[in-house]
């Protein structure tokens, strides 16, 4: 970005629901084993919100701490940004009904990146921070998963769970820290590898679409975990070269949290040392557009990132998208 104006992210919050879906528990309700989940994913347990529990609500909430974090209250909002792929509903937007619940007055709305939905979202506003035109946005990333699950589908109901992060992104002029570089990917062609296809223009809901389960996510795992690893070894190479960084200045990558085996893959290629690599898969599941940002809240939390380092958020998911973030912390 030109100009002397920095993207800062200020303040971070998370929010995740306190029931907690074990392995166990599945074991009980698909065939499927703790140690299958295990090996072949890495999760071990996932967070599943209450009945009636909104994107909004749990979004909500972690920017309340977010908010609070950054020093900052609901009135300094200039822009609110949901990123979710299950929003409480189709419109009002998701957005609206936390700039309501935050008692914010300024604009907001909805971004569908699916798992890359967070570094997508800050990336937008990176850039109407750098053109001057606000100063302090919340961006938010927030999932209910489990209300669009087919809990009968062992293949996809093990990898999935619950939660929120949100952090405000604040114009910083001439400063070393913020956001050095960020892009934004897209292939289309590939839609069909992982999507929730009914209920929208395509297949209006209607007795049809719910018999043939079209309102759940369905996904072809084995494309994704091979176009996921490919990806996001490439996203990273490139928002560094964007940066002016190489590998080696990487302090701690935070990547999107699917499955810990893609994890280890991109770790390899990218010859990153595990302690260089923040990974929480195993306690959450994959939140999607919640993932990333919930990494980050916890890598800073627990000290995995310090002022100075250089963070790298790399995230992928349906659509396909892709997106990448380097940022001086
Ligand atoms: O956020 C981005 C979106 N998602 C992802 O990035 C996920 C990417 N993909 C993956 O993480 C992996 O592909 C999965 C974890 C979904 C699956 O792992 P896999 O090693 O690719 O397994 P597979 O799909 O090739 O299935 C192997 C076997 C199959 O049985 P057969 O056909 O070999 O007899 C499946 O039916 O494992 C079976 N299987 C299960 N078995 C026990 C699939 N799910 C389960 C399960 N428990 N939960």
């Amino acid at each position: 970005m030109s100009g002397s104006i920095k993207a800062v992210i200020r303040g971070l919050g998370a929010f995740i629901p306190p029931n907690v879906l074990t392995n166990f528990d599945l074991e009980k309700m698909v065939d499927t084993t703790d140690e299958w989940i295990l090996t072949r994913t890495g999760i071990r347990e996932r967070h599943i919100a209450e009945k009636g529990q909104k994107a909004s609500d749990l979004g909500a909430e972690a920017a309340r701490e977010a908010l609070s974090n950054a020093g900052l209250s609901a009135a300094d909002l200039d822009l609110i940004i949901v990123a979710t792929i299950t929003p409480d509903m189709f419109f009002p937007s998701t957005a609206c009904n936390i700039q309501n619940k935050l008692g914010a007055k300024c604009g907001a709305f909805d971004l569908a990146a699916a798992c890359s939905g967070f570094p997508y979202a800050l990336s937008v506003a990176e850039g109407f921070i750098c053109s001057g035109m606000y100063k302090n946005i919340l961006v938010v990333g927030s999932e209910v998963l489990s209300g669009f699950i087919d809990w009968k589908d062992r293949s996809t109901c093990v990898l999935f769970g619950d939660g929120a992060g949100a952090a405000v992104v604040c114009g910083e002029k001439n400063g070393e820290r913020g956001i050095l570089a960020s892009l934004m990917g897209s292939d289309g062609s590939q839609a069909d590898v992982l999507k929730i296809p009914g209920g929208g223009s395509a297949f209006p809901t209607s007795e049809e679409t719910l018999k043939s389960g079209l309102h759940t996510l369905k996904m072809q795992g084995s494309d994704v975990f091979k176009i996921a690893v490919r990806t996001m070894d490439v996203a990273v190479r490139d928002v560094l070269q964007k940066s002016g960084y190489t590998l080696a200045d990487i302090d701690c990558l935070i990547p999107h949290q699917a499955n810990m085996r893609i994890l280890q893959a991109v770790s390899e290629r990218l010859e990153l040392p595990p302690e260089k690599v923040f990974i929480n898969v195993d306690r959450y599941g994959n939140m999607s557009s919640a993932s990333t940002v919930v990494a980050l809240y916890e890598a800073v939390k627990h000290g995995r990132v310090k002022k100075g380092d250089l963070v790298v958020l790399v995230a992928f998911g349906g659509g396909l998208t892709w997106a990448a973030t380097a940022i001086r912390w």
